[in-house]
């Protein structure tokens, strides 16, 4: 794994931006794996000002994403598709029938995904995945205890990722029990992987992925077994490190 120490979230954010930049110039076609959720979105940001002023084009971009949260329709503020549109996808030219997302809402979830993980892999598989990390250490929504050999699957959501990410929600009651994400072994699958950590609330996370051992209790520490690992991480992200 290869550690990136930036100053701050704005440095975070552009030195992954231009990373992801040079592998779309090298690769047009690019499929690239995306995650939701607070960290990822100046990067979002980043991508946008540059496609607006450097003309960076997604019309031959695949993109996929990590997760969904099982129930909440795809139009519904909270849902993982709204999130993409509104931080990504209507801001640059990508064509929406080219971003692809787990279905929360498919009346067989179990077919669901297995479709998923089939259409990833029809797709060629990911080029490149962006991560963020819970502070418990989940990558996707794969909680502690997931298996390495897990692929598209359905989880419960840990208690304290419900209470983590109520702060998108009226109360920690409307988060949803249960989401669909890739698997440890759909994400280790990737050809390449950015992993982004930022604030002091990760700090303790990111030094367990450093100075910890491999073990399904921690998800994040699967990474330490693949060949082509970023990750950026802020000054607050590397405090304990
Ligand atoms: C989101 C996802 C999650 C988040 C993680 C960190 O698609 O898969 O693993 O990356 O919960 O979330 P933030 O960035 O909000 O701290």
């Amino acid at each position: 794994m290869k550690l990136i120490q930036t100053f701050d979230y704005a440095e975070l954010s552009q030195q992954a931006a231009e990373q992801i930049i040079s592998r779309i110039k090298r690769k047009p076609s690019l499929n690239l794996g995306l995650a939701t959720g607070s960290t990822p979105t100046g990067l979002y940001q980043e991508l946008i000002k540059d496609h607006q002023q450097n003309k960076t084009s997604y019309k031959q971009i695949n993109t996929f994403n990590l997760d969904e949260y099982i129930g909440i329709p795809k139009k519904d503020s909270h849902s993982y598709h709204y999130f993409m549109c509104e931080k990504l996808f209507k801001h640059i030219d990508i064509p929406l029938d080219q971003t692809h997302i787990p279905d929360g809402t498919a009346r067989l979830l179990d077919e669901e995904c297995t479709r998923y993980e089939q259409f990833i892999q029809e797709h060629g598989g990911i080029d490149l995945q962006i991560l963020g990390i819970g502070q418990n250490g989940h990558i996707g929504f794969n909680e502690p205890g997931t298996s390495f050999d897990s692929r598209t699957h359905i989880i419960d959501l840990a208690e304290s990722t419900r209470k983590a990410n109520s702060r998108f929600f009226a109360s920690v009651d409307d988060v949803p029990l249960q989401a669909i994400t890739m698997g440890i072994a759909s994400i280790m699958d990737s050809k390449e992987i950015f992993l982004l950590v930022s604030g002091h609330a990760k700090a303790e996370a990111l030094a367990r992925l450093i100075n910890g051992d491999v073990s399904e209790d921690f998800p994040a520490s699967v990474l330490k077994k693949h060949p082509n690992v970023s990750i950026f991480a802020d000054k607050e992200a590397t405090a304990l490190l």
